[in-house]
């Protein structure tokens, strides 16, 4: 099965029921095409988008370190007790130290949250997969939000993201990012060898929800 995880960042469309309505959205659409559909809503509607909608449910994040004597820290228990299933890491707009990744994938798994690991560069990737997260993505951070898909301007290193990946003997799911817009930027993640795509503004700011989660999982299925 491929994936779709939509990334709602904290656009003002997906504050309050937006977050809801849009989650609703991605479950139908992926429950009906058969796809791994995954949102990440804003973190203070985890709890409310879990518990409504039924989607899988992913933290946009988790803090690094510390436990219960914590103030304003995102902490994985926290997330798991919202309802989520898993959480997004180190993505670019939320880089985490390697050190801090090495002890913090871990408790995740302790916990029973998967992850998602977010990379840079393919060396990058290769090195978090070693990890052992369910995913690994790919994301140039110069294409993130610009509407120039990875899969069109960057397909080497999708390529070699998704060779250096395996090179690891990695099992999970290499997914692509950054600047996906249309059914065609995911059908050409696939044809370079990704399993889903990760993608945010081009969702967020649709006219018709819907129909684009659609447009981009069709060619998931
Ligand atoms: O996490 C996905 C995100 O960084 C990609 O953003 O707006 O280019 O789809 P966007």
């Amino acid at each position: 099965m491929r994936t779709i995880i939509v990334n709602f960042k904290n656009y003002p469309e997906v504050m309050g029921e937006g977050a809801v309505r849009l989650a609703r959205a991605v479950k139908e659409v992926s429950d009906d095409l058969g796809v791994d559909g995954v949102v990440a809503p804003p973190t203070p509607m985890l709890a409310l988008v879990a518990s409504t909608t039924g989607a899988k449910v992913y933290s946009q994040a988790v803090s690094g370190e510390g436990g219960d004597r914590t103030t304003g820290a995102v902490i994985p228990e926290a997330v798991k007790a919202a309802g989520a299933s898993g959480t997004i890491l180190n993505h670019s707009e939320a880089r985490v130290p390697p050190g801090t990744l090495a002890k913090l994938v871990p408790r995740l798994a302790g916990v029973g949250l998967d992850v998602c690991l977010c990379a840079q560069t393919s060396q990058e990737a290769a090195e978090l997969a070693l990890l052992g997260p369910k995913y690994v993505a790919i994301e140039p951070p110069e294409l993130i939000g610009s509407g120039v898909a990875v899969s069109r301007a960057r397909p080497e290193l999708v390529e070699r993201t998704v060779s250096a990946v395996r090179g690891t003997g990695f099992r999970g799911r290499i997914l692509c990012g950054a600047g996906i817009v249309t059914g065609e930027d995911v059908e050409r993640a696939v044809s370079l060898g990704a399993d889903g795509v990760l993608a945010a503004s081009s969702v967020v700011k649709a006219r018709d929800w819907e129909s684009k989660v659609r447009e981009l999982a069709r060619s998931l299925s």
